[in-house]
């Protein structure tokens, strides 16, 4: 199975890009199952219905979330009546939605996708590792589903890594997402679990972190907010990971970056041309 990570979209730039480019890069690559994660794509903040609409038509499978998943109250009410959308699984109890998907991928596979937050420079949620831990044991690989898929939303590498290497072996893919900024450490880990600290985003790179460069750099300099927060208007660069799946243990054979846009490097679509 081929499963295509897109770290966080943020904005137009990052929404434009994404869909522009998903049905293609599907066809091209024979892509079963497509995971992004959406916290970013209304205007930096939070996701609205009709944006998330715009991402399954264009492809996704499933929408993963983060610490701005409620920024727009719409989706307090909505993400109940959608299964593809999912909020971290550790917020506090009785938050709407859900944190874990069972959903079909196009080969007709099982994949249970499941989104976490850290906790470390993060919310106080509950504990992420023993979160994920329960719903494996209720859901495990070649039990409940073919394949598993991690989004942890986190702010530190160490912690991503500690999950990562607790659930080696016991999922297809952990990713990490939030930082925005793609780290270059994407791997299968020694027992078969696809694993990157940070897949980066989609939007401009040209920004701080996807946002216009004038007010963050105010507010380093002044400590005095100005103006909200807008996301950067140049066009946007695809980056997430890409991840070869063996069917029959649902762990991963193969995982590297996916890149596509005027920013980073390596503009990559080769990583499958040369399976
Ligand atoms: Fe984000
Ligand atoms: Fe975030």
């Amino acid at each position: 199975m081929r499963l295509l990570f897109l770290g966080d979209i943020v904005g137009r730039p990052g929404r434009n890009v994404v869909c522009d480019a998903l049905p293609g890069l599907i066809k091209r690559y024979a892509i079963d199952f497509v995971v992004i994660n959406g916290e970013n794509a209304a205007g930096g903040f939070g996701i609205t219905e009709a944006i998330l609409n715009d991402l399954i038509d264009a492809g996704a499978d499933c929408v993963t979330l983060g610490n701005h998943a409620f920024d727009q109250k719409e989706t307090l009410v909505y993400i109940e009546r959608h299964d593809r959308l999912i909020r971290p699984l550790n917020y506090p109890k009785g938050t709407p939605g859900k944190g874990a998907t069972l959903l079909k991928a196009k080969s007709g596979a099982d994949v249970l996708v499941i989104n976490a937050m850290g906790r470390v420079f993060m919310p106080d949620l509950d504990c992420p590792f023993r979160s994920i831990d329960a719903e494996l044991t209720a859901c495990a690989l070649k039990q409940g589903a073919d394949a598993i898929f991690i989004d942890f939303h986190a702010e530190a590498t160490s912690e991503k890594q500690a999950l990562g290497l607790f659930l080696d072996g016991r999922t297809s893919a952990v990713i990490g997402t939030h930082t925005h900024t793609p780290t270059a450490d994407g791997r299968v880990l020694p027992g078969g679990t696809a694993y990157i600290s940070d897949a980066g985003m989609c939007g401009d790179y040209n920004s701080v972190l996807g946002m216009d460069r004038e007010e963050p750099i105010n507010r380093f300099l002044t400590k005095i907010p100005k103006s909200r927060f807008e996301p950067a208007f140049g066009p946007g660069t695809i980056s997430g990971l890409a991840v070869d799946i063996d069917d029959n243990t649902g762990l991963a054979t193969k995982a590297g970056p996916l890149r596509i846009g005027p920013h980073l490097e390596p503009a990559l679509p080769e990583f499958w041309a040369t399976a």
